[in-house]
């Protein structure tokens, strides 16, 4: 099957206790939505998702990495998305779209970054600090010219424009969120991000306007969960417990924009292409119990309500929402977890807030693999607040809040801040907030 994991990476398993147990605010959250939702409407939910999980992972498994949508952006540009196309990415949570930018482009733009950070040795930051390959510089001309290309900005609408609220609060129009890029030189494990969700871990259940954006899960019609409403979650705090790992802004699809070849195995990036049962199953997992005879753990009725553990399966306050095998057995994880066709420069993927995906463990290519993380987020009043922000500590010399970094980019080596920018460059950066 196309994209299939060949062997599973010795990622962390997440089916015993973990230090959150004893932790008051995993308690009384979890008693919080039973005393909202009822145990009824929780064990309805979960019967649910288990069953339309069956058939979900049965046409994963059929399909392979084919049922990620596939789009060019010459198209999508033109025409915007065709209703084949918006359907498909509602129900993967995911959407590759080639060309964004020209491949020559794109690889000039590479070299480019490759030289500013070699040019910068030694003041900037990279993580993992053994095998350094994530850099923490977010206002480099390389991912300036490619969040203010004209195209891109564009393509940022459009995906934005996927979901929607009627409160006349919001607008597709993009804001630009300041993420790292990654230059991965071949032949290293990378086990540090195996299947995890973002946008908040403990907070989807803590934060009462978050967990509103799941009330049709929780109240035992999780058919009816819309993963597309902008309207409940424009107001959701989605970083209740600070920490580095956790967005303040919302973003509609976070984004790689592809700097180098990859490919399956040679540090690309692996996606469960399905979002709104996914999500739902990971939300009522901390309810219940696997049954005690391993047999009889695909049967979501043998599963027990727990009324009193805290156990959040994955679930840490300054982590993202980490996932496993055993953990999460409805998933099929072995079988479901799949690897995005090979990518060249220039294209694209993107992944909903909610949607699973993993950091290929492995590089067994030749070359480094390298993209530029650029989200998709539309303008709301709480991302309004940041950006203005954002921009601000930029321009005078500091990293944005969100990240940490104590660099002051204005005084790197080949720094040229913002000029040139267009009009709508602009507004996408925050100069007209
Ligand atoms: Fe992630």
């Amino acid at each position: 099957m196309p994209g299939q994991i060949h062997k599973w990476p010795a990622w962390p398993e997440y089916n015993t206790n973990n230090s959150t147990s004893q932790d008051q605010d995993f308690v009384d959250t979890k008693k919080a939505i039973i005393e909202e939702f009822g145990q009824e409407n929780l064990q309805k939910a979960w019967i649910r998702v288990c069953e339309d999980l069956s058939s979900i992972t049965d046409e994963i498994v059929e399909q392979g990495n084919k049922i990620i949508p596939i789009c060019s952006a010459e198209q999508i540009l033109e025409n915007g998305f065709s209703s084949n196309d918006e359907e498909r990415i509602k129900k993967t949570g995911c959407v590759i779209i080639r060309g964004v930018l020209p491949r020559t482009e794109a690889q000039e733009l590479y070299t480019e970054l490759h030289q500013y950070i070699s040019d910068n040795q030694g003041t900037i930051n990279a993580w993992p600090v053994e095998t350094p390959s994530m850099y923490e510089i977010y206002d480099s001309p390389v991912q300036n010219t490619i969040r203010s290309h004209p195209r891109h900005l564009k393509l940022q609408k459009l995906l934005n424009g996927l979901w929607h609220d009627k409160s006349g609060e919001t607008s597709s129009d993009p804001l630009i969120y300041y993420d790292g890029v990654r230059d991965r030189p071949p032949k290293q494990i990378f086990l540090g991000l195996g299947p995890h969700i973002d946008a908040g871990s403990l907070s989807r259940w803590a934060a009462p306007t978050y967990r509103k954006v799941y009330e049709s899960i929780f109240s035992g019609h999780p058919e009816d969960h819309d993963a597309w409403n902008l309207e409940v979650r424009k107001d959701a705090v989605q970083d209740l417990f600070k920490a580095p790992s956790h967005s303040s802004v919302f973003r509609a699809f976070q984004g790689w924009t592809a700097l180098t070849p990859s490919k399956a195995r040679e540090g690309s990036i692996l996606l469960y292409p399905n979002v709104a049962t996914t999500v739902g199953y990971m939300l009522l997992r901390p309810f219940f119990n696997p049954p005690e005879n391993d047999a009889d753990i695909m049967d979501a009725r043998k599963w027990s309500f727990d009324e009193s553990g805290c156990h959040f399966p994955g679930t840490e306050k300054d982590q993202s929402q980490f996932l496993s095998r055993s953990s999460h057995p409805h998933l099929r994880f072995e079988e479901c977890m799949m690897h995005v066709p090979e990518i060249q420069p220039g294209d694209t993927v993107w992944w909903h807030s909610d949607l699973c995906h993993a950091v290929d463990p492995e590089h067994e290519g030749t070359q480094n693999s390298s993209v530029a993380f650029i989200a998709a987020v539309p303008t709301t009043p709480m991302t309004k607040v940041y950006i203005k922000k954002q921009l601000a500590d930029v321009l005078a010399g500091s990293q944005p809040s969100d990240t940490q970094g104590k660099v002051n980019e204005t005084l790197l080596k080949g720094y040229r801040g913002h000029e040139n920018f267009s009009d709508d460059a602009r507004r996408a950066f925050g100069y007209y907030l």
